[in-house]
């Protein structure tokens, strides 16, 4: 079998260190083919802009991609012409189909007092934030009109919902919890109306002949995204699948982050069609502060590998021997400065390779 052709984008901030201390544990594990491309500020510095063809078809042709971060201050304007950042991620998101945005919410054991929660709140919580990635506020008809005004428009259509309801419920064990604004928006009516039928389809299709027994213990819950903002952080152990639009999910999933302690502990998966390449990153940003001072978390990245060996090359037994190091490590008192701990990238790196 020849090796997995992974393409590596560090990106901006710390991702390059990030990405660095990801490669070591990946090489540790087997054989890749990694090649490195640019991408957001750091390719907007080399080539005028944050996505290059070029960068944009590596991947397209790869097995997998594994980014850092991207964006900084240096590249910050409010210059709608200005080239930015977010354009490469947006680009990548867009050009490679990935539409599903998966954001596992699992507290290590031995991070629980770390998180700005009670221990008491946030014990048992195990959830997943499945974010559609491609359509909505953020894919939509935006500008600037005269008389100093502008707009963004949010628009979903049925196969949008539809196919990203199939991952909610893929997911899920025992319930999905779908977040929409269907007290004020049309786009979330749409997106309620369509997750309800898609979830009458499958318990009428758990009934008939070659059933899949699990569909029909799969429960749907519809929540409005205010309230279900203030639920993450009361009663975080219910959640199961959160099941949501491109904008909610962004800022959904960053408060559920912070149950785990700190939010350079999130890692995370784009999925598009089957059969193409998902792309895998932490998600935390570009932590421009602290870039170059080595305190970077690499654990949200090195858990990005997790997530890649699962869901982008089907190893899931390398992928839970990570995520099992990767808490082995905690467990050690491993902490990077975000977990209140003097621990530098390369300390974290080592701990979780002496227990690979
Ligand atoms: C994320 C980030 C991005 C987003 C930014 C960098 C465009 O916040 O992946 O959550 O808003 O999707
Ligand atoms: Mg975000």
């Amino acid at each position: 079998m020849s090796a997995a052709r992974i393409v590596t984008l560090p990106g901006d901030g710390i991702g390059p260190e990030v990405i660095a201390a990801a490669l070591t544990v990946l090489h540790r594990l087997g054989d890749f083919e990694v090649t490195e491309h640019a991408v957001g500020g750091a390719s907007i510095d080399a080539h005028g802009t944050a996505l290059t063809d070029e960068t944009l078809d590596a991947c397209r042709t790869s097995d997998a991609v594994l980014l850092g971060a991207v964006g900084g201050p240096k590249w910050d304007s409010t210059d709608p012409a200005a080239p930015r950042p977010e354009q490469g991620l947006l680009g990548l998101r867009k050009g490679l189909g990935l539409f599903a945005n998966l954001r596992p919410v699992r507290p290590s054991a031995a991070l629980l007092d770390a998180s700005p929660l009670k221990r008491e709140r946030i014990e048992g919580t195990d959830l997943l934030v499945v974010r559609e990635l491609t359509g909505g506020i953020y894919f939509g008809e935006r500008g600037r009109t005269g008389g100093g005004a502008a707009f963004d428009t949010c628009a979903y259509s049925v196969p949008e919902i539809e196919r990203i309801a199939e991952v909610g419920f893929r997911s899920a064990r025992r319930r999905v919890t779908s977040v929409d604004k269907a007290n004020v928006l049309e786009t979330s009516r749409l997106w309620r109306e369509t997750v309800e039928r898609y979830a009458g389809d499958l318990r009428r299709a758990a009934r008939g002949e070659d059933a899949d027994p699990r569909e029909d213990v799969i429960e749907l819950e519809h929540m409005l995204v205010d309230n279900a903002a203030m639920q993450l952080v009361s009663r975080p152990r219910d959640f199961d699948v959160i099941l949501t639009e491109n904008m909610f999910g962004d800022i959904l999933s960053d408060e559920a982050a912070m149950l785990t302690g700190s939010i350079g502990m999130l890692p995370s998966a784009s999925l598009g069609a089957p059969g193409t390449p998902g792309l895998f990153e932490p998600v935390h940003g570009s932590a421009p502060d602290i870039a170059g001072t080595g305190q970077a978390n690499p654990l949200a990245t090195i858990g990005s590998v997790a997530m890649l060996l699962r869901h982008g090359l089907a190893r899931p037994e390398e992928a839970d021997a990570l995520d099992a190091a990767i808490d082995s490590a905690l467990d050690g008192g491993l902490r990077t400065p975000d977990l209140g701990g003097q621990a530098t990238t390369e300390d974290a790196t080592a701990a979780v390779l002496t227990r690979l």
